[in-house]
């Protein structure tokens, strides 16, 4: 294999390292292309573009493998719990069970959110997106925790992410608590730390709370699907706001944001409303199918296509076989299931979809889940926050721990070329 790459341009050629992964992923390594040549790479949504290295998630798109520090996510999804997956990401291996209680020990520590934190929420009108509100609790919790900006030294970024690990659930709750008009409430120590959100999103003020193995299985499963993803556009934000040094809380907030839009964690809840317009529409699949294939027709079949898989999304395989089971065990029938199923077979075998690699993503079947354990459509994309925060925060750890530049791309100007400015009244 070689070592360098040589382009040529206007006679002149210029030689490039080329860098090889664990997994022989190459990469040309173009860092002094400007120095040398003058020349800079234009590769617009960096379709092409590596902007690390990382040694946190192995993804490959064409045969439809997702490993986080080497493990699979079918075997992290069946034997792991989320806490233990999010120390994995985070630190790199799997905690003993001595580190993984010190973790838990530290999240429960910090789990108490500033009360002042509620004024900030009640301003918000409870007709506020959920994804909206957490972005901005999660940026407000800067104020209230000035020391974990500047992130020095390792033992403060420790602190800093378990801070977040601990109030970040808290927030989210409360997302949830204020949009169904219900009293805002800490947790239960004494819980795990998944049985403890779920005790957070749902328990009545009139009525004693009882946990239930089906729904907690299922959001341990769902937020370990989603934990990680590589480079994608929200990890992406982090690392790149992260690259200024804003700290940890900033970057997240940030990440939250980039999360919200349709195209990307948005997918989830933009789903659930493709499927119930499906049915009010008669439940017409072929009709939707036609819509997505036609350029001149906005319509997309949301929750299918990715830019990196380009084969079945490992984690829409895992999330429906464990939406019939949770289904099943809760006695909940949903005709948006079958709908699904439907458009899924049809977009299978239909010549679009096949010769532009389009399967189902995580987004496909995950809202079917959510609305099954009793979770509002706009918090959807909240679910997917909660379950990529443990991804965010490893990835903006692995970034500062590798001391990486800023993040700054460059541009092609395409604009006016210089101009004498003309007085207002002569224009
Ligand atoms: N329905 C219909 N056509 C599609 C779809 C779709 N869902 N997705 C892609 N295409 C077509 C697209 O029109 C284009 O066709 P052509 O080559 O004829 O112009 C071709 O497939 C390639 O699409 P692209 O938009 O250039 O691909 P991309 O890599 O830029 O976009 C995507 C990836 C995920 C944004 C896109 O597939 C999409 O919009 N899907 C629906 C939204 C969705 O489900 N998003 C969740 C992604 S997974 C979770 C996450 O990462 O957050």
């Amino acid at each position: 294999m070689s070592t360098t790459a040589t382009l040529e341009y206007n006679g002149e050629k210029y030689e490039f390292p080329v860098t090889v992964g664990t997994e022989n992923e190459i990469a040309i390594d173009i860092k002094t292309l400007r120095a040398q040549s003058g020349i800079i790479t234009l590769d617009p949504g960096y379709k092409n573009t590596g902007s690390c290295e990382s040694a946190i998630t192995y993804l490959d798109g064409e045969k439809g493998i997702l490993r986080y520090r080497g493990y699979t996510i079918e075997e992290l999804a069946e034997k792991a719990d989320f806490l233990e997956v999010a120390y994995l990401l985070i630190f790199g291996e799997l905690p003993t069970r001595d580190q993984l209680d010190k973790f838990h020990e530290d999240i429960k520590d910090q789990s108490v959110v500033d009360e002042d934190m509620k004024k900030i929420l009640d301003s918000f009108p409870k007709s506020a997106h959920p994804m909206g509100v957490l972005a901005s609790l999660t940026s407000a919790l800067i104020a209230f925790n000035p020391s974990s900006v500047n992130v020095s030294s390792e033992e403060e970024m420790y602190r800093a992410i378990v801070k977040l690990m601990a109030k970040f659930p808290v927030l989210v709750a409360w997302t949830l608590r204020k949009k169904e008009g219900m009293p805002l409430d800490y947790g239960d120590d004494a819980l795990g730390y998944v049985e403890n959100i779920a005790k957070m999103m749902f328990k009545k003020p009139n009525k004693e709370y009882r946990k239930n193995d089906v729904v907690i299985n299922a959001l341990d499963k769902l937020l370990i699907l989603h934990a990680d993803h590589e480079q994608n556009c929200s990890t992406s934000t982090v690392r790149i706001v992260g690259s200024s040094h804003a700290g940890l809380f900033a970057s997240i907030s940030a990440g939250i944001s980039a999360l919200w839009g349709p195209l990307h964690g948005g997918a989830n809840q933009a789903v659930i409303e493709m499927l119930e317009g499906i049915k009010a529409d008669g439940g017409d699949t072929k009709k939707y199918m036609a819509k997505a294939k036609d350029k001149n027709d906005p319509f997309r079949l949301m929750g299918f296509g990715h830019r990196v898989y380009k084969n079945f999304d490992p984690r829409a395989r895992i999330i429906k076989k464990a939406a019939d089971e949770v289904l099943g065990d809760l006695g909940v029938t949903d005709p948006v299931l079958g709908i699904a199923k439907g458009l899924e077979k049809e977009a299978l075998e239909d010549q679009y979809f096949v010769d532009r690699k389009l399967y189902p993503n995580v987004d496909f079947y995950s809202g079917i889940i959510y609305r099954a354990l009793g979770i509002p459509t706009e918090m959807f994309t909240v679910m997917f926050a909660l379950g990529r925060l443990p991804g965010w925060i490893a990835q903006w750890r692995e970034m500062r721990l590798r001391n990486e530049p800023i993040g700054r791309p460059r541009q092609v100007y395409v604009g006016e070329n210089k101009r004498t400015f003309i007085d207002i009244d002569k224009r």
